[in-house]
């Protein structure tokens, strides 16, 4: 299974496994991380699964959407990097994406 490797609030990295198909949401959800609250469940309609994507796989993910572009607006934190967790599929070709979770809004 792919690897996901999670940067914390705090600094500490967590490398976990996840499943391909879910979403990168899911994954770290599923791993027991509650850094990410995922309040709408996937639905992009949150924002509270803002996450910071290792530029070096910004080409291998989907395109940002209009809906996700608008709501990352809504945070303070974004940068350049920014997405929305639950928009990203996770895929055998992402192994060892690296994610930091984003400050709280
Ligand atoms: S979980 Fe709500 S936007 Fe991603």
């Amino acid at each position: 299974m792919p690897q996901l490797i999670v940067v914390m609030r705090n600094g500490e990295e967590k490398t976990i496994t996840g499943e391909a198909g879910l979403s990168v949401m899911e994954v770290i959800r599923d791993a027991g991380i509650d850094e990410i609250l995922a309040l709408c469940g996937g639905c992009c309609s949150c924002a509270t699964c803002h996450v910071h994507v290792d530029p070096e796989f910004a080409a291998k993910l989907p395109k940002i959407s209009l809906d996700e572009n608008d709501l990352l607006d809504s945070s303070a934190d974004r940068d350049a990097t920014s997405r929305l967790s639950c928009q990203i599929p996770f895929t055998d070709a992402l192994d060892g994406l690296k994610v930091r979770i984003a400050a709280e809004d």
